[in-house]
């Protein structure tokens, strides 16, 4: 069995083929999909759910990391098979269509986003205390806003590079920096009260050898700066890993310290994906509050 797909303007046509024969086609334009028939004697033995999804994988409907959005006509009232096919795949119907609407799937980085982007307010001062890549320091950048300033922080040059040209690719290069550095020093770039935001994303930077990674006592010291370099009302983020490369030690040092700091000078929130495994990355917030120094 194999499918063939024939590419044409706006348009994609697959064929499903056993042996040397078309059992089944299907056609989709922009995200609809227009059609999706097997042959009548073929019916009932899987070969729709076959075609279907490798017509919606075609299309990224299985990305995890992106929106996408299929339509198709609504079947015949009385053809039940069509019906449990669409159900199966997540197609619901809306109005006159069947729709598969699929969100991503929400990370870890992307939650500690969302509430730093809830939090704080263009013009501030924010350091990216592990740049790496550079996507928190680009988010960051566009946050802060030309008025703000974004500093990044690696200790990895390969990191630094990556992200002040990822900066100079999206335009923020007057907005932030990378600067090769470990993040236990980060009070010598940002002196005690004077950030809004430090924004740490533990581990090892992606597509780099992972024998290089945060570790428990740096990461600890480089915590204990942070929030000394946070003004009042500032914000600290840090999403922490653990597993077989990184261990528990590092999640569990950062957590116990979190968890032990007063709460008549911070608010300490621990964002567990609870139903999903021990080693699952921990999102954690700290905002140091307003009326403390
Ligand atoms: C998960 S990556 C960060 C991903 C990054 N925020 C991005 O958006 O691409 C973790 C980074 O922390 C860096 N790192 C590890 N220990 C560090 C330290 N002591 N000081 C500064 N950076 C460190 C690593 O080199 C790595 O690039």
């Amino acid at each position: 069995m194999r499918i063939e797909c024939k590419p044409g303007i706006g348009r994609q046509q697959y064929l499903l083929y056993k042996e040397q024969a078309v059992i089944g086609r299907a056609e989709v334009s922009g995200g609809q999909l227009q059609q999706l028939e097997i042959l009548p004697e073929w019916r009932s033995r899987g070969y729709g759910s076959y075609l279907l999804k490798e017509v919606l994988r075609a299309g990224g409907g299985f990305d995890t990391a992106a929106e996408t959005r299929f339509t198709a006509p609504l079947p015949d009232p009385a053809n039940r098979a069509a019906w449990a096919l669409a159900r199966r795949f997540g197609f619901v119907r809306r109005g006159e269509v069947l729709c598969r609407h699929r969100l991503p799937d929400l990370t870890a980085v992307q939650l500690a986003q969302h509430l730093l982007t809830d939090l704080l307010q263009p013009g501030g001062l924010y350091i990216d205390a592990t740049c790496g890549n550079g996507h928190d320091t680009l988010f960051l950048c566009r946050l802060a806003g030309a008025q703000g300033h974004v500093i990044g922080l690696d200790i990895q040059p390969m990191a630094v590079q990556a992200t002040n040209t990822l900066l100079a690719q999206n335009g923020m290069a007057h907005i932030g920096q990378a600067i090769l550095a470990d993040h236990r020093d980060l009070l010598r770039y940002a002196p005690a009260g004077s950030a809004d935001c430090v924004m740490f994303n533990f581990g090892w930077l992606p597509g780099a050898p992972h024998a290089v990674h945060s570790q428990a006592e740096a990461s600890l010291a480089a915590v204990r700066a942070a929030l000394e370099a946070l003004k009042p009302g500032g914000v600290l983020s840090a999403v922490l890993y653990s597993g077989k490369v990184i261990g528990q030690s590092e999640k569990q040092a950062v957590l116990d310290y979190l968890e032990h700091l007063p709460l008549a000078r911070y608010t300490v929130l621990v964002c567990r994906f609870a139903n999903w495994a021990d080693t699952a990355p921990l999102p954690c917030l700290v905002i140091k509050r307003p009326d403390t120094r």
